[in-house]
């Protein structure tokens, strides 16, 4: 058996990978694989994530290409000091393709600072109220930063944006105070880890109605694939994990995380 393809899924459950970068180039050599394998493993639909103006446009294309795959369009804050004038001008005329589900990924990342925090800032500021005046919801990415994240989310009245703290690591009153905003908490492969305590317990004392699922693949592979690189059919690990922790049958995870994720993105 491949390594990389785990047990089938019963016919039945389906999944939704709310976070990905099918566009990145680490996919070049085996794109169409690497699909196949997560329609082939009851994933049912995934939203590629854009970090940049060239990312972007490979996501919306990606989107353009696949029925179900969905496109998100932002800035990552590594990528906060580039011009966002010509992205956001790319972002406003697309905004209204059926297949483009939400902006982002925006926020801020302050343990590897790839970007000056004065930029990550201001360019997480014209992100939220470009989706304000868009009316899509926002995709966030909050690293060593959770204080600020939640400060600017308050700042700019997120409440009427909506969206997802994706790949979360803030602990309970974070994400208490995101899902009060009536935002969506997302739970990564990291889950699968032996030691991630605190992401287990946050599994635990959160209401399955504000999860979502993702990978982040190619990045943060689930256990047990580990070093490889990831890729959305292992989303599967990321529910399966949740069910354990939480003693409910994987059905039940799957029906809620599909149901939160085509709620919040408005999928057909
Ligand atoms: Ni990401």
């Amino acid at each position: 058996m491949n390594p990389r393809t785990p047990e089938p899924l019963d016919p039945f459950i389906m999944l939704i990978d709310s976070h990905a970068h099918l566009e990145m180039s680490d996919y070049d050599a085996d794109r169409d694989a690497v699909i196949k394998r997560a329609l082939d493993q009851g994933i049912e639909k995934i939203i590629t994530i854009g970090i940049g103006m060239k990312e972007c446009e490979q996501a919306l294309a990606l989107a353009r290409a696949y029925p179900f795959i969905y496109a998100a369009l932002g800035l990552h804050p590594h990528n906060a000091k580039r011009d966002s004038s010509r992205l956001f001008d790319f972002i406003k005329e697309r905004a209204g393709n059926e297949k483009v589900v939400a902006l982002g990924e925006m926020g801020l990342d302050f343990y590897k600072n790839w970007s000056p925090q004065q930029d990550q800032i201001r360019c997480f500021h014209e992100q939220l109220s470009l989706a304000r005046e868009l009316k899509l919801p926002v995709i966030i990415h909050d690293r060593d930063a959770h204080a600020e994240t939640v400060a600017i989310l308050k700042e700019e009245q997120a409440r009427d944006i909506g969206g997802v703290i994706h790949c979360f690591s803030g602990d309970y009153r974070m994400a208490s105070e995101c899902i009060d905003m009536g935002f969506y908490i997302s739970i990564p492969g990291t889950v699968t880890f032996k030691n991630a305590a605190t992401l287990h317990e946050m599994v635990k004392k959160l209401p399955l109605e504000r999860l979502l699922i993702e990978t982040d693949a190619p990045f943060l592979t689930p256990h047990p694939f580990r070093g490889k690189r990831n890729e959305p059919a292992y989303v599967r690990y990321v529910a399966d994990k949740i069910a354990e922790i939480k003693k409910l049958p994987l059905e039940e995870v799957a029906r809620a995380t599909t149901e939160n994720a085509i709620n919040l993105f408005r999928l057909s």
